[in-house]
């Protein structure tokens, strides 16, 4: 029997090779080993998402990205958090056994409202929505970055209070925090960030990538272009690159116009599966995502119901 692993998407925005190295590959290591949920979390977007046309384009990019990144639909269960109803109706039941108080401690909603966000009360109970989407599933591992870890701790605890009050429905997940293969860097030798506008798009076109490329920050006292060689070192190994740069020390541009050859025939493959995937692909892989999940979901609320006596 397989442990079961769940991980939630934020759908925003293009991705880029940093989100590919970072997250991404170390998912793509170890999904299958698992009975593995893959979930849109776009009730959880609507906390800070105001525009719906922006939000269906988005899920439908995320799924697309994922799938051309190299995640096959048929050995993941893929689904839209609005799709399954039990998401939002388990919420609302650990809202009623957490306190204010409690969810006062959240970093991630402490740092939201002090970044300028609404407080509004979904932002407020996120951790709650994120619990059920866990919990609902008996999730064993749930792969997320270093700043979701506390979410986790709130998982459990939802988990807990709900076994104390109404018997023991539900398993207490563990994170399963991504060790990144370092931090993969930018083009300004600072961390890979969209914020920082330093990103090299992982769906790139090959004018776009040689774009990103050429505007990579170069100091000209060292022999080798550290920012260069640390991104051709995502791609290639070091063997393979030492030759290379021993060739062409001192010649930038050359190295670069490499790069750029070696990140072309690295995205061109994930590039034309991505074109090749229609809107109408993407809604159905979806479909049959949430059809299984509504399927394990539901069982999961007619005990739940009981136990706690609305059924
Ligand atoms: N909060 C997560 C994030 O911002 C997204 C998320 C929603 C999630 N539900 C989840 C992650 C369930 C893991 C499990 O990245």
């Amino acid at each position: 029997m397989k442990k079961t692993m769940l991980t939630g998407l934020q759908p925003s925005g293009d991705l880029h090779i940093g989100n590919y190295f970072g997250a991404l590959a170390p998912y793509k290591a170890q999904y299958e080993d698992y009975d593995s949920y893959l979930m849109v979390a776009d009730y959880h977007s609507l906390t800070s998402l105001k525009d719906a046309e922006q939000l269906r384009k988005n899920t439908l990019n995320v799924v697309r990205d994922y799938i051309a990144a190299g995640i096959n639909p048929e050995k993941v269960t893929l689904f839209k958090q609005s799709e399954v109803p039990a998401h939002t109706e388990l919420a609302w039941i650990f809202d009623c056994l957490v306190t204010v108080p409690f969810l006062q401690q959240a970093h991630a909603y402490k740092d939201k409202v002090a970044k300028g966000l609404e407080a509004n009360a979904g932002l407020f109970t996120y951790p709650m929505l994120m619990a059920a989407d866990i919990l609902l599933y008996d999730t064993d591992v749930v792969p997320v970055g270093e700043d979701q870890r506390q979410h986790l701790e709130y998982a459990r605890e939802a988990a807990s209070k709900f076994n104390k009050a109404y018997g023991p429905l539900f398993k207490e997940p563990k994170e399963l925090i991504l060790k990144e293969v370092g931090i993969v860097l930018g083009t300004d030798g600072k961390k890979m960030s969209k914020s920082y506008g330093n990103t090299i798009p992982l769906f790139g076109t090959k004018e776009e990538i040689a774009e990103a490329v050429m505007g990579i920050v170069t100091d000209s006292s060292g022999e080798r272009p550290e920012n260069v060689y640390a991104i051709h070192k995502l791609i290639k190994n070091e063997s393979e690159l030492t030759p290379l740069y021993e060739e062409k020390k001192g010649k930038y541009k050359d190295l670069k116009e490499a790069l750029i050859e070696d990140l072309e025939a690295f995205i061109a493959p994930k590039r034309a599966v991505r074109d090749g995937l229609t809107d109408a692909d993407v809604r159905k892989v979806l479909e049959t995502g949430a059809a299984k999940a509504r399927e394990v979901s539901e069982k999961k609320m007619l005990a739940v119901r009981k136990a706690v006596g609305v059924a």
